[in-house]
């Protein structure tokens, strides 16, 4: 069985992927980890135990990260999300409360007992990510993979023209992630633009009676009917395919790139920049990572379906 640990910042997307990456069944879920980003540490916490409850695996460790990004004030995104960051559903909270050892040693601990072995998603601003490689630089020889949902390469940024949300809210981390020879794939909005979940395809999950199924619908038909949403005919499913991706690789096309991001000017602040060599602002790259430049959309939204709505 492969190992993965979830970084993220719960979320509607993050939800979804955490519920994925349980009822695939490809992965043993080792621990999902929580960062400040589309809503408070807090309330990202508070939202992993209640999807853990959900899907009856409280016996998978959450631990909360760092509550703001670096240097910088955190700008949320509950006009995506909601106010409680997951669409105005109302999942109960489980008796538990989130491990006492931080995120940071926790994700440290369990990649290192576990060399080679696990698989790290991060979902969320790359805070957490950078302070454990800067904390425990041999993370990169012993993560099996580190998989990251930001950026935004061929296609514009969601939250300004030219940066995406999990990039632009912490710059400074995400340039020491994506600077490194971390074993990185990159799963960019250029990919996930293009998973698009139409009203159709949640007709789809409406028909099934599961507790999951019926919070996948809510938190889905809310995700669908934000403003910007609504223009796309359906919500992007950012985080779920970063785990799909983790899955099964063949569901996207990469290209092995340098990237770097900008941090020193507040109007391409988080802009993401690549390149086949690393010359000019892309000199300080230690080597190339994996990048999604395709997908095979129908064929992943197929998959969620499937396993989002399965027994
Ligand atoms: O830009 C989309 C990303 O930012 C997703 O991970 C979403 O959950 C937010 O974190
Ligand atoms: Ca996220």
């Amino acid at each position: 069985m492969k190992r993965m640990i979830y970084d993220g910042d719960p979320g509607i997307d993050d939800a979804l992927a955490i519920i994925l990456a349980i009822k695939s069944g490809e992965f043993d879920l080792e621990a999902v980890t929580t960062v400040a980003g589309n809503v408070s540490l807090e309330k990202a916490t508070k939202n992993a135990l209640r999807i853990l409850r959900l899907t009856g695996r409280l016996n998978i460790p959450v631990a909360a990260g760092i509550p703001s990004p670096f240097g910088r004030g955190l700008e949320r995104a509950e006009y995506v999300h909601g106010d409680n960051g997951l669409g105005g559903t109302s999942l109960p909270l489980p008796g538990v409360e989130d491990k006492c050892i931080g995120a940071l040693d926790l994700i440290i601990a369990k990649i290192m007992k576990k060399p080679g072995e696990i698989t790290l998603v991060a979902c969320g601003p790359l805070t957490n990510l950078a302070e454990i490689y800067m904390k425990e630089p041999r993370i990169g020889e012993n993560v099996r993979e580190l998989i990251i949902m930001g950026g935004a390469v061929q296609v514009p940024g969601n939250v300004t023209p030219h940066a995406e949300f999990n990039i632009y809210t912490d710059p400074e981390s995400a340039q020491i992630i994506l600077r490194s020879d971390l074993p990185l794939t990159i799963v960019p909005l250029d990919v996930t633009m293009k998973t698009i979940f139409t009203v159709y395809d949640l007709e789809q999950i409406y028909e099934v009676r599961t507790p999951v199924a019926e919070f996948a619908y809510n938190a889905l038909r809310y995700y669908q009917n934000i403003p910007k949403h609504k223009k796309l005919g359906g919500c992007p499913l950012h985080d779920p395919l970063a785990v799909g991706v983790a899955i099964d690789e063949s569901f996207v096309k990469t290209k092995e790139l340098y990237v770097n991001v900008v941090t020193d000017n507040i109007i391409t602040l988080g802009k993401t920049l690549v390149g086949e060599k690393n010359t000019g602002e892309l000199e300080v790259c230690a080597s190339k990572h994996k990048v999604c430049l395709e997908v095979d959309a129908r064929r992943f939204i197929r998959f969620f379906i499937d396993t989002i709505t399965a027994d």
